[in-house]
């Protein structure tokens, strides 16, 4: 497996290459993003791994000086898994205008209108952030194939538009999120959670598992479902139990607008905090309607 630091280093080890299956992460990495290696294996002979913590889709207030950076282990679990290039480029890398303090990316990607919802209601500029190192990544890469895990469903969204509206050659692949024995979806925020939160943290999968269970019965049932009234109720019953709730929301798993009672895929998403710790886990799924 070969570590590389620069765009033009990857650029030389990837000319011969025509089948790259590409994972981007901000490193930490755990079981979760170790299946995404998995999956890209099965989708590309060449799979390259990026390791970047992206400072333009950090907030001001949010964790982006003490976000985890674990290079050294994270390039053995790597190895073991097979990938064969990590790229672990540094900020001026990324971006050639930085001047030590400030990013001075001037150009960005707009991202479309629901970049502003769900998650991107409180993090004013993430998704654009995200879709701008994307696009870098994607241009330096180059890929065949790229790897993203559904955890993130709104950024798999995101992404899929930016990959169909910038005409990209890429086919995204989502991947189903891996838990932990509780439930808990794995992120690298795990690790700030007390050992008591973390088992508390199982209680936000449990919420989405309840609303799903219930729109599955008034579903078989015939019964009209009150969408809002199912989130306000996880919402309360979320914040009784200590979370400081950001967004629970039912929506079509195909357009991200709110579900009606004609869409039959659906997923349903939250994001909450228990203490400083923000949270996010959904559940895609299909009802049968009659
Ligand atoms: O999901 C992530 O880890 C990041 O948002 C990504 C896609 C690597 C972009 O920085």
């Amino acid at each position: 497996m070969q570590i590389i630091h620069t765009a033009s280093a990857l650029r030389q080890a990837l000319k011969s290459q025509t089948n790259i299956a590409f994972v981007p992460t901000m490193g930490n990495l755990h079981a979760g993003h170790i299946h995404l290696v998995e999956i890209a294996k099965q989708h590309g002979q060449c799979v390259v791994v990026s390791i970047f913590v992206n400072p333009l889709q950090f907030g001001a207030n949010e964790d982006l000086a003490t976000y985890p950076r674990t290079l050294e282990a994270d390039c053995d679990k790597l190895k073991t898994a097979g990938a064969t290039i990590v790229f672990a480029p540094t900020v001026e890398e990324m971006y050639p205008d930085f001047d030590g303090n400030t990013l001075n990316q001037t150009m960005t990607i707009t991202a479309p209108p629901i970049a502003n919802e769900l998650c991107g209601a409180s993090r004013p500029g993430h998704f654009s952030g995200v879709a701008t190192i994307v696009m870098k990544l994607f241009n330096m890469v180059m890929p065949q194939v790229a790897i993203f895990g559904q955890k993130d469903f709104q950024q798999l969204f995101i992404i899929k538009q930016l990959i169909r509206q910038f005409n990209l050659p890429i086919k995204a692949i989502g991947v189903d999120t891996v838990r932990e024995a509780n439930g808990l979806a794995m992120s690298s925020r795990n690790g700030y959670l007390s050992v008591e939160q973390h088992h508390q943290a199982s209680q936000l999968n449990q919420s989405l598992q309840n609303i799903v269970t219930q729109i599955q019965n008034n579903t078989q049932q015939n019964h009209i479902i009150n969408f809002h009234q199912l989130e306000n109720e996880a919402i309360a019953s979320l914040k009784t139990q200590g979370w400081i709730v950001d967004y629970v929301s039912i929506k079509s798993a195909l357009t991200l607008s709110d579900a009606s009672s004609t869409d039959s895929h659906l997923v349903v998403l939250a994001a909450a905090k228990l203490g400083n710790t923000r949270l996010i886990d959904n559940i895609e799924f299909l009802r049968a309607l009659h």
